[in-house]
């Protein structure tokens, strides 16, 4: 017989080796931390769900009778895009765009530091054509700023006709280039979190709830 605090659902048990692993990194507060639900969430799921519909009204709101496209950053906004697209109100669309940052080797294999170098680079450009279109650029977390710097640049060289971002998190302490969203969900202090998209290792992006990855930590270069 199994007791509730040792039963871990199939899904999750995928994850309980990359925990094993670090174990040894995580600082002692968190050796207890065994599976996925022991994560300390930092934003449920209702919370997230409430915010995301607040957000659809502004935007609402402020493209009122205009169409407008999404464009997600993939991987991590692909959740809150298609959260937040399902409760605009508006003539949408949407499409996905792929960056990566050299030498930014986020997960297990960078032990448990984290951060990005500064070089983005374009993985996978959008179908639409942005010129002339209302835009707008929904990413999950606005960090250092390096990531959506290189986009805003990237997507305003399309000529929009009007251009703005949405982020679901900001970390504004973690700040390296002066650049801020137009729609913030939640401003939270410099943790590293999981879930509702969000990957450590690509590992976590399926959790409903944001939860903290302990022991994680930029290295502030
Ligand atoms: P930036 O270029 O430093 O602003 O980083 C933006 C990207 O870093 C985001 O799109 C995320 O993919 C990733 N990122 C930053 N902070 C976190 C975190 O706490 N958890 C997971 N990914 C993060
Ligand atoms: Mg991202």
């Amino acid at each position: 017989m199994i007791s509730d605090s040792e039963y871990i659902p199939p899904l999750l048990a995928a994850h309980r080796p990359l925990l094993r692993v670090r174990r040894s990194l995580l600082p002692a507060h968190s050796v207890r931390c065994s599976s996925v639900n022991e994560l300390r969430i930092l934003i449920s799921r209702e919370q997230i769900a409430a915010r995301v519909c607040e957000m659809a009204t502004q935007i609402t709101a402020d493209f009122k009778d205009r169409q407008v496209l999404f464009v997600g950053v993939l991987k991590g906004a692909a959740v809150f895009l298609t959260d937040l697209v399902r409760q605009v109100q508006l003539d949408a669309s949407y499409d996905f765009i792929g960056v990566s940052s050299y030498g930014n080797p986020r997960g297990p294999k960078q032990e448990n530091v984290w951060d990005s170098t500064g070089e983005v680079r374009l993985t996978k450009d959008v179908e639409h054509s942005l010129r002339d279109q209302n835009v707008v650029l929904v990413e999950d977390i606005l960090d250092t700023g390096l990531t959506l710097s290189f986009l805003k640049r990237l997507l305003l060289s399309h000529q929009p006709r009007r251009f703005c971002v949405a982020v679901l998190l900001d970390k504004p302490s973690r700040r390296k280039l002066a650049i801020n969203a137009d729609y913030v969900g939640f401003t939270i202090s410099d943790e590293f979190v999981v879930g509702y998209g969000l990957d450590y290792g690509e590992k976590f992006r399926n959790l409903p709830d944001i939860r903290v990855m302990p022991g994680v930590t930029g290295n502030g270069s």
